[in-house]
């Protein structure tokens, strides 16, 4: 079996559900289940015995070490994290807890029970850590993509916090030979994204006749990958990686904010019809910056496709396509995660930082 960490999350839960369309293998999934953490993202899963739920936190050392020596996972793959960079600025102490101090509270078990493994099972062992392109900082228009050589020069408190994480999970296999891979990816959308990240945050608000933030002149570029495709990289990576080695995952798909907005707002109007008056686009409001915010990112993804032979097998548009379409059927999901937490989170976000 493989053990997930933060598998109640975006990615995570989409891993575990593409991880059982593709193969019998029980998955025991970690997870504190922070605001993030949504289980109902795996309701699919209810009596399957292949997916075994632990509630609890990968910093609780105890409580890994005894999963660990119970279940035998031949791998453990950790997307647990803080994952939003608002959040990391206007909060960073969890960051720091739990991406730094919990990724190395569960290297410092995976540690301690690889070493109880025979030879061909420690081979055989993987230590699969995701994590972000935003490691390596910002480029300006016009300089080449991020490849796994490029310097660490992370902005933000979150991409610090991973920056360090992934330097800690490098010297466990440069010190003590842990087999361990690291992932580096661009941004993720598509189904189960939490409406805090700019995609869902614009269909929902779109939906609700709210306001669309857009941070700054909305120039900014990130490079956009469909979360199917992050899955089937990640399966790659494991199944064919070289412990010890970085691999970039990225879906060639470099767009600044306001054109995803527009796009957004197109197919949500050529799905919905339109509001009731006027169009989604009017909804549009520029909004003060992100502090620190990080101009463009753009990931060279040759080595996966090369070594790996993996490419993404969604374009944009197909993706964001699917997203919209998701969003628009799903809308009982956004309902129950807009709790109170969510909307004290929209007010101190929205409306104290940025009018
Ligand atoms: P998310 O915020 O949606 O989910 C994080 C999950 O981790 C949640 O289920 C949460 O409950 C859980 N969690 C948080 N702290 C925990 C702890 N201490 N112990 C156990 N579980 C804990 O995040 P996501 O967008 O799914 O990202 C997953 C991983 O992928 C993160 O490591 C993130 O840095 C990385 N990543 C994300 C993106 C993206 O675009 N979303 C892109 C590249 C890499
Ligand atoms: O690049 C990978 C990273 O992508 C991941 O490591 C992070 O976990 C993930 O959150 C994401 O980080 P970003 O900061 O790029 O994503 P976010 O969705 O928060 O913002 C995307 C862009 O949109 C960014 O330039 C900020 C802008 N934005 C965001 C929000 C939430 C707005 O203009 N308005 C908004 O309301």
């Amino acid at each position: 079996m493989i053990l997930v960490t933060g598998g109640a999350g975006f990615i995570g839960s989409n891993f575990i559900l593409d991880w059982f369309s593709q193969s019998n293998e029980p998955v025991i999934n970690l997870d504190k289940l922070t605001y993030a953490g949504n289980l109902q993202n795996l309701a699919i899963t209810a009596g399957d015995e292949r997916h075994v739920f632990v509630k609890g936190d990968i910093g609780d050392s105890a409580l890994v070490t005894k999963l660990l020596a119970e279940h035998r996972p031949r791998a453990i793959i950790n997307f647990a994290a803080e994952s939003h960079v608002d959040r990391s600025i206007l909060g960073p102490e969890a960051f720091i807890q739990t991406n730094i101090v919990g990724t190395f509270r569960l290297l410092e078990a995976a540690h301690a029970y690889w070493r109880t493994l025979n030879e061909a099972e420690k081979k055989d062992f993987r230590f699969l850590h995701v994590s972000t392109d935003e490691v390596y900082g910002s480029l300006t228009e016009h300089e080449p993509a991020f490849t796994e050589m490029h310097r660490y020069q992370p902005s933000s408190p979150y991409s610090a916090s991973k920056a360090s994480s992934d330097h800690l999970v490098n010297a466990y296999h440069r010190t003590f030979g842990l087999p361990t891979l690291i992932t580096n990816c661009s941004n993720n959308y598509g189904p189960y994204q939490f409406p805090e990240k700019l995609i869902p945050l614009m269909i929902v608000n779109a939906l609700a006749g709210r306001s669309l933030p857009i941070y700054g002149d909305g120039r900014q570029v990130r490079d956009w990958l469909y979360v199917a495709d992050h899955c089937s990289a990640l399966r790659r990576v494991l199944k064919a990686g070289e412990a010890g080695e970085t691999y970039n995952i990225g879906g060639w798909n470099e767009k600044p904010n306001i054109e995803i907005v527009h796009t957004v707002c197109g197919l949500l109007r050529e799905m919905t019809g339109g509001p009731a008056t006027g169009d989604y686009l009017d909804l549009i409001t520029h909004v003060r910056d992100r502090p620190g915010h990080d101009t463009r990112y753009a990931i060279d993804a040759r080595k996966i496709e090369r070594e790996l032979d993996w490419r993404p097998g969604e374009t944009f548009e197909t993706g964001i396509r699917k997203t919209v379409r998701w969003y628009l059927d799903n809308q009982d999901w956004v309902a129950s995660i807009q709790t109170g937490a969510y909307r004290d989170w929209i007010e101190k976000n929205y409306i104290q930082q940025r009018q």
